[in-house]
């Protein structure tokens, strides 16, 4: 049976009529429209769903929509504006990261918790906080430079 939810996403406070274990990914994408969180996998194998609930980064394509009610949920569309980009979108363009661009969401998104804590990572830190996400692009070596290049950004 379908309940209502308040979901605050990018600062804008939604309500969806949703079955609670409804992965929040269906909710964002299905129910508010958005598309830049991916569905790649849907078993969190992949990333390309990653958001950010309460400042961390998760795979939506698992977390229940009820799970994700009343918390501060970021996609890729909240964390910067074109004018005013947040240092891992403003790197991605500088490196020249994306190729298709299917993987970016989980990538961006997980770099950017990642790098609230990490102010001067090492190439290892980076493979290590990175492990899990994929890129068939295979963009991995420009996304570590870019990685590398917010950090001194926001240093
Ligand atoms: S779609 Fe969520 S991890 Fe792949
Ligand atoms: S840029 Fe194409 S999958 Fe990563």
């Amino acid at each position: 049976m379908t309940q209502k939810f308040t979901l605050k996403v990018d600062g804008h406070t939604h309500t969806v009529d949703v079955e609670p274990d409804m992965p929040l990914l269906y909710a964002l994408r299905d129910d508010l429209g958005m598309r830049s969180p991916h569905f790649g996998c849907g078993l969190a194998q992949c990333g390309a769903c990653t958001v950010h609930i309460d400042g961390q980064a998760v795979r939506s394509c698992v977390v229940p929509t009820s799970a994700a009610a009343g918390h501060e949920v970021v996609t890729l569309q909240g964390l910067g504006t074109p004018e005013k980009p947040h240092p891992i979108q403003q790197a991605y363009i500088d490196e020249q990261v994306p190729q298709c661009g299917y993987c970016i969401h989980g990538w961006m998104m997980t770099a950017a918790a990642f790098l609230k804590t990490n102010k001067n990572p090492t190439d290892a830190q980076i493979r290590t906080a990175m492990a899990g996400l994929k890129c068939r692009c295979g963009t991995h070596m420009a996304i570590i430079r870019a990685v590398k290049r917010a950090a001194k950004a926001m240093a």
